[in-house]
């Protein structure tokens, strides 16, 4: 897909680290974004920056999808590029110090922002995109871009409900692929390791410094543009689908 000024995009989360890079990096290739936030002040102020639509879409509530993309659509036009950067990182163990088992309501709610709110975007997304006609020679119609992360897989203590959340975007992948490839629909996830977003810029300097210093090479915190260029490039190459590629300068996260 040829990123310019014909195309609009979606971006979740762009209010903010990863999706506010993506959105930035979109925009800067001519793309109309359309940015969904809960944070109205923070995704007002990048879609103003950017030139680009905001609407305050809860993605874990598929009215609220729905509403969001009739807003961005009614400027931008339908969207060939989705890209799924909201998200939550609660921390809880299974049972705690004191015995409790973990909160249920704090499970749901991680499952229905990262995992069901991704799905209530991108299928409500997709929906648009196959309607449209084809972009290319490929037939290509769109590109969904999910965001999982390296706790998928190395999930540490206290992360088994964002683990499992992440997990269940890694194996929605390849069927979701299958599902619109007839459409000319692609699907891609990124499971980014540590990036310097305000997730994590919160962190005292040496807690930050120590888990730059985790990273095999290079042994940094991952910049919310290094994300937002994988995005863009998988925009840009038809071949990349179904595939989950981790972002992650080799990190394999111990278990705390
Ligand atoms: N920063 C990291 O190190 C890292 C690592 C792995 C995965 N991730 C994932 O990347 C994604 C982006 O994370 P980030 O670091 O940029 O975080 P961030 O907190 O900077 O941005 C997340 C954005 O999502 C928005 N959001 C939260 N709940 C929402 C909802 N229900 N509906 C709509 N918007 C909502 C927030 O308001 C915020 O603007 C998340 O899915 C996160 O799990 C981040």
């Amino acid at each position: 897909m040829k990123l310019n000024d014909t195309l609009a995009a979606v971006v979740t989360g762009g209010g903010s680290g990863l999706g506010e890079a993506t959105a930035r990096a979109l925009a800067a290739k001519g793309v109309k974004v359309g940015i969904f936030d809960v944070n109205e002040e923070s995704g007002n102020r990048v879609a103003a920056e950017i030139g680009g639509t905001f609407a305050k879409v809860d993605v874990s509530d598929p009215d609220s999808v729905a509403g969001g993309l009739d807003i961005v659509r009614a400027t931008n036009g339908q969207e060939s590029i989705c890209v799924n950067c909201a998200g939550i990182a609660p921390a809880a163990k299974t049972v705690d110090r004191d015995g409790n088992s973990h909160d249920a309501a704090t499970y749901a709610k991680t499952i229905g922002v990262n995992l069901i709110g991704t799905f209530n975007v991108s299928s409500q997304s997709a929906a648009g995109m196959c309607a449209q006609d084809p972009l290319n020679d490929d037939g290509e119609r769109g590109v969904i871009i999910n965001t999982a992360s390296v706790a998928a897989y190395d999930g540490q203590i206290g992360q088994i409900a964002y683990s499992a959340s992440k997990g269940g975007v890694v194996g929605m992948t390849l069927p979701m692929a299958r599902d619109l490839s007839r459409n000319g629909v692609r699907v891609m996830t990124i499971a980014p390791g540590i990036f310097g977003t305000p997730m994590v810029s919160g962190m005292p300097q040496e807690v930050q410094d120590a888990l730059g210093a985790m990273v095999p090479f290079p042994s940094r915190l991952g910049q919310p543009g290094e994300y937002g260029k994988l995005a863009i490039s998988i925009c840009e190459n038809a071949m990349l689908n179904g595939e989950v590629i981790r972002l992650d300068g080799a990190i394999r996260m111990a278990p705390k």
